[in-house]
């Protein structure tokens, strides 16, 4: 072994039931290198990294700290060896401030605050944060917490940090300044695992990336050897295609017209300012935009979701061309038109989905809201669930597996899925692809599409501007809640869409 080893694990296998989530993995992680951890949705990244930082213990196999035979037994232990995860979900107390967050259930816990804050702050400084130890959680944003949740680990003496999907909530101007912490703390000497689907930001952040496959060690490769199509073929196992198809829907038809919609919130802070555009059925409309600029808001609006001040939102109903007016409208009469969300929210099972039953029952759930009787046979929703079960390739031993225990991509598989198969006349989808693996994210991309020509008017809030310019047909761009232009997604450029999204007086599309 050799001497710059933090962790190593040896032969670690993990077990639910019959799901064999860790089968025999060995891997070593060493001082000094950003290692990134890869493989599909369900693959045992998460479950593989829970038992470093004591939540599960593996049912066979060793790990050695330093070289040293080890039993981590709980979060504790894990410090004790050094070893620090920062999860997906945030554990923060609201009301408390960062330092309090800090040492919450430490000894010290009693100590000086005003010595914490200082000491917290120079871990800030050392590392480059960028926070205020004096804050509330309350008051911050979801990047802040993330950082708290760093500095944590750091303050209780972390020296190998695990992050699942840390990016998966940030904005890509956050995921640089992550980066730039991440490389510091290696150039400190500290060992960083770091869990993410984005191909890219493997290429950019890693020295080495290890892959998973079906719970199952394929091995590691060098991040400088390697290329986002070389490591896909290695996570399936096969080669793949990674590209989308953009047919064009002959004649598209207006669906959604919005004419000045102009809303604020609760502070009166004007959210969206005299927006007008129109969304056409048989075509992708992208949204972007950073975020915070009334994307959010937007997609709210049109549900019935957030207080509108003014303007107006139209539908259009397909065939007889009736125009509805869906200001004033309650959620559930705009669902009911055939306007459909599937919203991809920080929180997946807080948005519609009971963790405690499977899929089918989570199926009824919605078809239920939804005030359709169709489904009240169960025969319906069971086909559905299972419909979902092998487009998505969603991993779970059965469609009655409470959706809690799939792992995090495949519960949003469930989630999106569902709402596809609403068949809405509109779609509204924020974020779909969050926390999908690369494979998945294209299945939705072609699911999209084929919503797209069956006539459905698509509006699509994406983060990353490649995909946006490969699967739309047009990108509406926002900036501070008003729009900078409309353009055509087949002749734009990024750089184009770049500068609209932080400046207005972009250009209007004829
Ligand atoms: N507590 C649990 N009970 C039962 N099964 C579980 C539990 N935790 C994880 N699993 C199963 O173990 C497998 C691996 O899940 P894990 O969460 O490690 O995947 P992952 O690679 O992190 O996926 P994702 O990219 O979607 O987050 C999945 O099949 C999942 O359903
Ligand atoms: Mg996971």
């Amino acid at each position: 072994m050799q001497d710059n080893s933090a962790i190593e694990l040896r032969g670690i296998t993990k077990r639910f039931g019959k799901v064999v989530a860790n089968d025999s993995i060995s891997l070593n992680i060493r001082k000094g290198e950003i290692l990134s951890l890869l493989g599909e949705n369900g693959s045992g990244k998460t479950t593989l990294m829970n038992m470093l930082s004591g939540i599960y213990q593996p049912d066979e196999g060793e790990i050695y700290a330093e070289g040293k035979r080890v039993t981590i037994r709980s979060p504790k232990d894990a410090y004790s060896f050094g070893i620090g995860m920062i999860h997906q979900h945030y554990h923060l107390v609201d009301v408390f401030t960062a330092a309090q967050n800090i040492i919450l259930g430490l000894e010290d816990e009693k100590m000086d605050i005003s010595k914490t804050n200082e000491e917290v702050k120079k871990i800030c400084d050392k590392y480059g944060f960028d926070i205020n130890p004096e804050m509330k959680v309350y008051d911050m944003s979801v990047s802040q917490k993330q950082t708290v949740e760093i500095v944590k680990v750091l303050y209780r003496g972390a020296d190998i940090l695990i992050l699942d999907e840390p990016t998966a909530v940030l904005t890509p101007q956050e995921t640089d300044k992550l980066f730039a912490v991440l490389r510091n703390m290696k150039a400190d000497g500290k060992a960083i695992v770091i869990i993410t689907h984005k191909l890219a930001e493997v290429m950019a952040i890693s020295d080495n990336v290890a892959v998973l496959r079906k719970g199952k060690y394929i091995g590691t490769v060098k991040t400088c050897e390697t290329n986002p199509q070389k490591l896909t073929d290695m996570m399936v196992g096969h080669a793949v295609t990674l590209n989308i198809d953009r047919p064009k829907y002959d004649n598209p038809q207006p669906r959604i017209e919005i004419k000045g919609l102009t809303c604020v919130d609760a502070e009166g802070i004007t959210k969206l300012d005299d927006v007008s555009f129109t969304a056409n059925g048989g075509e992708i409309l992208g949204v972007a935009a950073i975020a915070g600029s009334g994307q959010k808001e937007l997609l709210e609006c049109m549900t019935g979701l957030y207080p509108i001040k003014s303007g107006s939102i139209e539908y259009i109903v397909p065939e007889s061309g009736e125009r509805k007016e869906l200001v004033g409208l309650a959620p559930m009469k705009i669902r009911q038109l055939g306007v459909g969300m599937a919203f991809v929210p920080e929180d997946r099972l807080g948005m519609g989905l009971v963790g405690s039953m499977g899929m089918t029952n989570n199926m009824m759930l919605r078809s239920w809201k939804n005030g359709k009787s169709i489904f009240f046979n169960r025969k319906n929703p069971e086909e559905l669930a299972k419909r979902i079960w092998n487009d998505l390739e969603v991993v779970t031993p059965s469609t009655e597996f409470p959706v809690r225990r799939m792992s995090g991509g495949n519960i949003q598989k469930v989630l999106v899925g569902r709402e596809i198969a609403s068949e809405p006349n509109v779609l509204l989808t924020a974020y779909a692809v969050r926390g999908l693996d690369i494979n998945t994210s294209y299945a939705i991309y072609n699911l999209l599409t084929e919503q797209k020509m069956k006539g459905v008017a698509v509006i699509y809030v994406g983060e990353e501007l490649d995909v946006l310019l490969e699967l739309c047909d047009r990108i509406l761009v926002l900036c501070g809640g008003k729009v900078s232009g409309i353009v055509d997604a087949r002749t734009t450029t990024k750089e184009e869409v770049g500068l609209m999204m932080t400046s207005l007086g972009g250009k209007e599309e004829k």
